[in-house]
C-alpha cells in the first residue's frame, strides 16, 4: 500500500489509548476489551471536545447567516469538506458531498445516477461479499426500472473471483460496485484493477470504502473509480457523518435527490434552478457539529500516520489470527492474503450469539450475527458468525484476554 506518513520508531499504544476516554471503562466489572470497531469505532477526546466546543461556542446554521456565529459554523462545516477531500485525495472539494454515511451516499448514487439511466434488460454488478448497503439500494432501483442485479462470486478463502467479476462486466451493466474492504472477511479487493477494466468498458464503478478508510490511506484518483462512499463513525468521527466522492461529470449530470433549502439557486413555481455541486445534493440543515468532529478525527489520524497505524494493526491481526488458529474446532472465515484487521469465526457446536453474550460478561465486545451481509452467510451456509474487528488502539494484551475468555466460553458450551 502507498503510505506517506513517517513511522514513529515505537508505536506507543498506551499513549494513544489515553486519548480515548471510553477505553478505560469496565463492563460487567471487567476491563472493557472493545473488538467491535468495524461496527463503530471509539472516539478520541479531541473529537468529543470539538463537537462539544461547536455547541458551546459556535452553534448556528450554515451558509444562511451573515452574523459571526453563522460564519464560524460555516467555516467549521466547509473546513471539514476540505479536510475530507484532502484525506481521500479528491481532485476538488466540490466533488465531495457530505452525507449521513455510506448508506446515504450509495442511495444517492442509486436514485440520482443509476435510476435515470436504467431500463429493462440493464444490470448492476455487485459482489457476494457486500454489506446490504451495497446490495439493497440496487435492488430497489432495479425493481423500478426492470433492470437486474448480478453478484460476482467469491471463493472459499473469501476472495473476490476477479476474472469472473470482469467477465460479468457485460454491455448491459450500467454500473459496477464493489467494496474496498469486506466488513465480515477483512478482504482487501483489487479496486485499481477493477476500475481499470471498468474504464476500458465505459462502465462507472462505485466503491464502498467504509471499512477501508479507517485502516489505510485512500487516494480516489489513484484508484480510478467513479464514486467512493465513506462513513465517519467507523473512522473515529461522530455517527451521522459520511461522504460521497464522485467525478465532477457525474455530479453535474445527476439530478438532485433531496429537495429543500440550501440546494437551490432560485425557486419559482414556474421552475426551480439548482445550486452547483456539492450543495445541489445537500438539502436542509446538515450535521454541522458531526462534521466538525469528523474534521478532528482526520487531524487525529494524521497526527499518528497510516504507516504506523497499518503496521500496528497488521501485527495485531497476525497475532490474533495465530492465537485463534490454536483453538480446536475454530473456523475462520476470510483468509485472503491481504486483509484489514477483521476476523470472523465460529466454534464447532456453539451458537455465535450465545458466545458473544458470554464474552460480553467477561468484558469482551465482539459482534455476532449476519453483519448485514446475508448473501455472504448464505455462501458459507451459516446463519451467523462472531467477528472480532480491531483498531490501532487495541493491544496484544487485549487479544490475550479475548483468547482466555474464548477458551472459558468454549469450556462452558462444549
Ligand atoms: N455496521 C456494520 C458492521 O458491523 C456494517 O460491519
Amino acid at each position: 500500500m502507498n503510505v506517506t506518513a513517517s513511522t514513529p520508531t515505537v508505536f506507543d499504544v498506551q499513549r494513544i489509548r489515553a486519548d480515548f476516554p471510553l477505553l478505560s471503562r469496565s463492563v460487567h466489572g471487567k476491563p472493557l476489551v472493545y473488538l467491535d470497531n468495524a461496527n463503530t469505532s471509539q472516539k478520541p477526546a479531541s473529537v468529543i471536545e470539538a463537537v462539544n466546543a461547536h455547541y458551546r461556542e459556535r452553534n448556528a446554521n450554515v451558509a444562511r447567516a451573515v452574523h459571526q456565529l453563522g460564519e464560524e459554523a460555516t467555516a467549521g462545516y466547509e473546513g471539514a469538506r476540505d479536510k475530507l477531500a484532502r484525506f481521500i485525495n479528491a481532485p476538488s472539494r466540490n466533488e465531495l458531498i457530505l452525507t449521513s454515511g455510506t448508506t446515504q451516499s450509495i442511495n444517492l448514487v442509486a436514485y440520482s445516477y443509476a435510476l435515470p439511466r436504467l431500463k429493462a434488460g440493464d444490470a448492476i454488478l455487485t459482489t457476494v461479499m457486500e454489506h446490504h448497503a451495497n446490495i439493497v439500494p440496487w435492488q430497489l432501483v432495479a425493481a423500478r426500472s426492470g433492470a437486474t442485479v448480478k453478484a460476482a462470486p467469491i471463493n472459499e478463502r473469501g476472495e473476490l473471483i476477479v476474472d469472473k467479476y470482469l467477465e460479468m462486466l457485460t454491455p448491459e451493466v450500467k454500473l459496477a460496485c464493489v467494496t474496498h474492504v469486506s466488513n465480515v472477511l477483512g478482504t482487501v479487493n483489487p479496486v485499481r484493477e477493477i476500475a481499470r477494466e471498468c474504464r476500458k468498458r465505459g462502465i462507472a464503478l462505485l466503491v464502498d470504502g467504509s471499512q477501508a478508510v479507517p485502516h489505510r490511506p485512500v487516494d480516489v484518483q489513484a484508484l480510478g473509480c467513479d464514486f467512493y462512499a465513506i462513513t465517519g463513525h467507523k473512522m473515529l468521527g461522530p455517527t451521522g457523518t459520511g461522504a460521497l466522492w464522485a467525478k465532477r461529470e457525474h455530479l453535474e449530470a445527476m439530478p438532485p435527490f433531496f429537495g429543500g433549502g440550501e440546494m437551490i439557486r432560485e425557486v419559482r413555481f414556474s421552475g426551480t434552478t439548482f445550486a452547483a455541486p456539492p450543495h445541489k445534493f445537500e438539502a436542509g440543515t446538515p450535521n454541522i457539529a458531526g462534521f466538525v468532529g469528523l474534521a478532528a478525527a482526520i487531524d487525529y489520524y494524521e497526527s499518528i500516520g497510516f504507516e504506523a497505524i497499518h503496521a500496528w494493526e497488521q501485527q495485531l491481526l497476525g497475532y490474533a489470527t495465530e492465537r485463534l488458529r490454536e483453538i480446536p474446532g475454530l473456523r475462520i472465515f476470510g483468509e485472503a492474503p491481504e486483509k484489514e484487521p477483521v476476523i470472523s469465526f465460529l466454534l464447532d457446536g456453539a451458537q455465535a450469539t450465545d458466545m458473544a453474550t458470554l464474552l460480553d460478561l467477561q468484558g469482551i465486545a465482539v459482534r455476532s450475527g449476519h453483519h448485514c451481509a446475508h448473501p455472504l452467510m448464505q455462501f458459507y451456509d451459516v446463519p451467523a458468525t462472531l467477528r472480532a474487528s480491531l483498531a490501532f488502539y487495541n493491544t496484544r494484551e487485549e487479544i490475550d484476554a479475548f483468547i482466555v475468555a474464548l477458551l472459558k466460553v468454549r469450556k462452558l458450551l462444549m
